[in-house]
């Protein structure tokens, strides 16, 4: 059972982390949603309180560590490589944070959830591939998971595990079983077992690493043929 902690300040992680390792959780995702909205504070002072919260609970507990980030960094990998050193073992790309809409009948600012689309798979896609080959932990895709397919995509891009959350939320738990019969009718069909797919077009063996970059850009707008 991993437990998943969002703490309100700097000492709070530390603190929650020790009480879920008594209450007997097996590991821990630290789960760091933090929009920065002051201008006097730069990257690498956010970027800093993210790892003093991961040292503090690496050094307060032996759990196994998983860290889960937004996609916002401008350089994910350097940040990603730095968690790591701060003791994450494992990371999951990515939290997906909810922006605020705009209520114009009642003139103010309003949550509303709206549930991912598979569409944002991309992104996790696009980072997962990227940081396959650069870092030995695991990594973890969270996003627009709806189909078998979309499991199987973010497995050949090198994640260890796909995570589902607003899907399973409209169809019940039994949607899990579908997602895993369709994995294993994939893998069947097309003749490969789930350790030759994982990694396959990982950043360094995808054939093309400019494709996980830009996407080809020109080649991809070129081909937008409207509806
Ligand atoms: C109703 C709801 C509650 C959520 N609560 C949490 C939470 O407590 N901690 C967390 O790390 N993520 C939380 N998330 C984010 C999900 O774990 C996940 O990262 C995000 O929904 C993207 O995955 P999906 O496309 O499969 O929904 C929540 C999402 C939803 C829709």
């Amino acid at each position: 059972m991993i437990a998943s902690i969002n703490a309100p300040g700097p000492g709070d992680w530390t603190r929650f982390a020790a009480w879920l390792e008594q209450a007997g959780a097996d590991a821990l995702e630290l789960n760091i949603y933090h929009v920065p909205t002051r201008a006097d504070l730069s990257a690498q002072q956010v970027e800093q309180q993210y790892l003093e919260a991961v040292q503090g609970v690496r050094q307060a507990t032996r759990l196994p560590l998983a860290v889960k980030i937004g996609p916002y960094f401008s350089s994910l990998p350097h940040f990603a490589a730095e968690l790591v050193a701060a003791g994450a073992e494992a990371l999951v790309l990515f939290n997906r944070y909810l922006e605020p809409d705009v209520n114009l009948e009642k003139m103010c600012i309003e949550p509303v959830l709206v549930l991912s689309t598979r569409h944002e798979l991309r992104l996790p896609l696009r980072w997962i591939g990227v940081l396959r080959d650069q870092l030995s932990v695991n990594l973890a895709a969270s996003s627009g998971v709806q189909e078998p397919e979309d499991v199987v995509k973010a497995l050949a891009v090198g994640a260890d595990v796909v995570m589902v959350v607003g899907h399973l939320l409209r169809h019940g738990p039994s949607a899990l079983e579908r997602l895993l019969q369709g994995v294993r009718h994939w893998l069947q069909e097309h003749q490969m077992t789930l350790e030759q797919l994982r990694g396959r077009l990982s950043m360094s063996r995808c054939g093309d690493p400019a494709l996980l970059q830009r996407a080809n850009y020109m080649q991809t707008v070129v081909s937008y043929r409207g509806h």
